[in-house]
């Protein structure tokens, strides 16, 4: 027996005037999508922002339905518009920010498993890194490729 290590390295910054400007750029137009959210239930609140290889911001929120199952979360909502819209485009990162009632959560909000398995899928097709933004009020996480979080990615169909 072999015992082995998963090392995931991410860089956080303070706030988002410390990103680079695409990335600033990207992480307030996550911040605005979550005008776009539906959440009569939850009251959770979330916006994401893709960034496509054309330089393109494809926004998204979450979306909720009565039916729990047939809602939509932020991110998956703004790859699929990307993927739907632009479907030569490579994604190149995403942001996302969340809070209840509109007011953004003080730690960074983080994707399910079902949105990184999705994130996983379009950064396998693009064959490049797809970096993972994650915002919070007092704190902001980045993530270069998906596989950090997600490890072990299952890709093999
Ligand atoms: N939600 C997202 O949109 N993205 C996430 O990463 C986590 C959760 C949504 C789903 C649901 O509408 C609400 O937040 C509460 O879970």
């Amino acid at each position: 027996m072999t015992e082995k290590e998963i090392h995931i390295a991410f860089a956080e910054y303070r706030s988002i005037e410390e990103l680079n400007a695409e990335d600033r750029e990207l992480a307030h137009a996550a911040i605005d999508a979550m005008r776009g959210s539906y959440a009569p239930y939850s009251h959770f609140n979330v916006g994401a922002a893709v960034r496509l290889s054309n330089g393109q911001i494809v926004q998204g929120a979450n979306q909720e339905n009565a039916a729990f199952p047939s809602g939509l979360c932020a991110e998956r909502t703004a790859m699929f518009a990307a993927s739907a819209k632009y479907p030569d485009k490579d994604m190149q990162s995403i942001a996302l920010a969340g809070g209840v009632y509109g007011q953004l959560t003080e730690e960074p909000a983080t994707p399910c498993g079902a949105c990184r398995q999705v994130m996983a899928q379009y950064q396998t097709k693009s064959g490049k890194p797809m970096s993972v933004i994650m915002i919070g009020a007092g704190r902001i996480w980045k993530f270069e490729r998906v596989d950090d979080i997600l490890p072990l990615i299952f890709d093999s169909i």
